[in-house]
């Protein structure tokens, strides 16, 4: 895409965004929950981006941040080829908060030592708090924390104390405050440590000062202007009427990212759904009438028999992925080539997203476990430029901005669906009747999970239609029907997930009612496989 670099380049927060807010960088070394810092740094209104350990101290300090946060990882500082960050950062005048890998970069640069530690401590444990300041200012004196280190401190940096220590180490936390730097052993990121968000609020906003200003509000009022100013300059420079399109999904994110976008350039947003047939029950019709009484004109495509006849006799599941991607493509370039000049193209590419492309394809090659087809994921050669105003939000920040704009619940608090959506829930052949067959089945898991109002509390719950048939009895006759799966989860991320320990009433009603109202269905079984081994989709 053509400005594809444009948006890859460092960008300040304030330019990036259009907005004036305060920021806090965040310094990836390799934790599995790096993300999840960032996340909760923005759950206390404070913007925050995750960067390379490795990003030099010029290009932090030019941000301004009001912190910076380094993330724990998996190596020990004192190997050879263990990840360091630039170490102008100890002397850059700006607060800094180490975590885990992150407190003994700290140390060690700072002339401490680190070494590998015999009570090496992962789970659950106990701080207790010696110093009532700083990060544990109005805190209980004992918490309950989370683990996760094999190295220590073995000796503190001059000009620091402990705050906080565990029956197997001294320097639980540790701190100088007249520097502005401190470092905890624990995770304040994940939910185990009860006081985390309270830590790492003390360090945001009380030490480090940063203004909590980051809202969905304020987000949004700078994005509509700067994508008018956009569109504008652009239909200004070349004489057109500056027409985006949008490809529309059904789902949160390119749903919030259109109505963003029209907010800003009205009736020169052209949304595009492409219904390839393997939506839900009514979702289609639901978000044509959405959108309708938004006002956003949108193009619905029925291009249902046009996959059905390209998916005829597929099982393999890359293929079906392949199939849907491409064909997907297909439709949408038929589409906007009858629309005349367009310039823009929207997607809700979202911060996740980013991070993820900003790691070694080496890295994505070795980890891929199948191929995401996001629908939406259009081809680099399309001549379009891109607006992508949900580049630096994550998902619920993308929720909060929804809901700002007016859109209803049922839309914001979607659950995800994935781009080739039933078509990877019908294991084997895809048939027109085993689709309605799924669709049957897959509204009364909703349906009884929205009943019960857990709807928002699981992240994902379906049915699958198997290839197995077995018998059954049904009044007086025997039956040899098809078995479906139910499938419902609970994760932060989709990177891992547990299954949902659904009440069994409600298991039970959703079994029998599947039996009952669904032709062809006499058996359901409930999944009990987390992620992993198992992944979320079946397919
Ligand atoms: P898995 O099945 O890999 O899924 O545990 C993780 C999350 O990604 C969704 N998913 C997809 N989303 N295109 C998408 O847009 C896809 O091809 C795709 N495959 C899986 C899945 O629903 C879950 O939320």
């Amino acid at each position: 895409m053509s400005d594809g670099h444009e948006a890859d380049r460092v960008k300040l927060p304030g330019e990036a965004l259009g907005v004036d807010v305060d920021s806090v960088v965040v310094l990836d070394f390799g934790s599995q929950y790096s993300q999840l810092i960032a996340r909760r740094v923005r759950e206390l209104n404070v913007y925050s981006e995750l960067l390379p350990f490795d990003t030099r101290w010029s290009e932090i300090a030019a941000r301004k941040p009001a912190a910076v946060i380094l993330s724990g990882g998996p190596n020990s500082v004192y190997e050879e080829g263990s990840p360091h960050p630039d170490p102008a950062i100890w002397t850059g005048g700006i607060p800094v908060l180490g975590i885990c890998y992150g407190l003994h970069l700290m140390a060690q640069g700072l002339g401490g030592e680190v070494a590998s530690f015999e009570r090496k401590e992962f789970g659950p444990a106990v701080v207790t708090v010696i110093e009532q300041t700083g990060l544990f200012a109005s805190l209980d004196p004992e918490q309950a924390v989370w683990m996760s280190h094999g190295d220590s401190i073995e000796r503190l940096p001059d000009g620091f104390r402990p705050t906080a220590r565990t029956d197997s180490t001294p320097y639980a936390a540790v701190a100088d405050p007249d520097r502005r730097l401190y470092g905890i052993q624990f995770h304040p990121e994940v939910v185990h440590t009860k006081h985390g968000r309270d830590i790492l609020r003390n360090f945001v906003v009380e030490i480090a000062g940063a203004r909590q200003n980051w809202t969905p509000a304020h987000f949004v009022t700078a994005n509509v202007e700067e994508i008018r100013r956009r569109v504008d300059a652009h239909s200004k420079a070349t004489g057109t009427d500056g027409k985006v399109l949008c490809a529309l999904s059904g789902g949160v994110d390119s749903a919030v990212a259109a109505t963003l976008v029209h907010r800003a350039v009205g009736d020169r947003l052209i949304c595009v759904h492409v219904d390839h047939g393997m939506m839900r029950k009514n979702e289609t019709e639901l978000l044509a009438k959405a959108f309708d009484q938004l006002g956003v004109r949108v193009i619905i495509v029925n291009a249902r028999e046009r996959f059905l006849r390209k998916l005829e006799g597929v099982i393999d599941p890359e293929q079906k992925r392949r199939i849907i991607g491409n064909e997907f493509i297909r439709v949408f370039e038929e589409e906007a080539a009858k629309l005349g000049e367009i310039a823009f193209l929207t997607q809700g590419t979202l911060y996740p997203d980013v991070i993820e492309s900003a790691t070694s394809d080496k890295e994505k090659s070795a980890s891929k476990i199948k191929t995401h087809h996001n629908v939406g994921g259009l081809p680099d050669d399309m001549a379009f430029q891109l607006i992508e105003p949900l580049r630096y939000l994550f998902k619920d920040e993308v929720r909060a901005v929804g809901t700002e704009l007016g859109l209803p619940d049922s839309m914001v608090q979607r659950q995800p669906f994935p781009g080739p959506g039933l078509a990877i829930r019908i294991i084997g052949e895809i048939t027109e009747e085993r689709l309605d067959t799924l669709r049957e089945a897959d509204w009364i898991v909703l349906d009884e999970i929205k009943a019960a109002g857990l709807y928002n509390e699981v992240w994902q719950s379906f049915a699958i239609l198997t290839p197995i048939r077995s018998v059954g009895v049904m009044g007086d006759g025997r039956t040899y029907g098809n078995l479906v799966a139910v499938r419902a989860v609970t994760s932060e991320d989709a990177m891992t997930a547990d299954w949902a320990k659904l009440p069994y009433e409600i298991l039970a009603r959703i079994s029998s009612r599947i039996v009952n109202e669904v032709p062809g269905v006499n058996r359901v079984v409930y999944d009990i496989s987390s992620k992993p081994p198992a992944t979320i989709e079946w397919e």
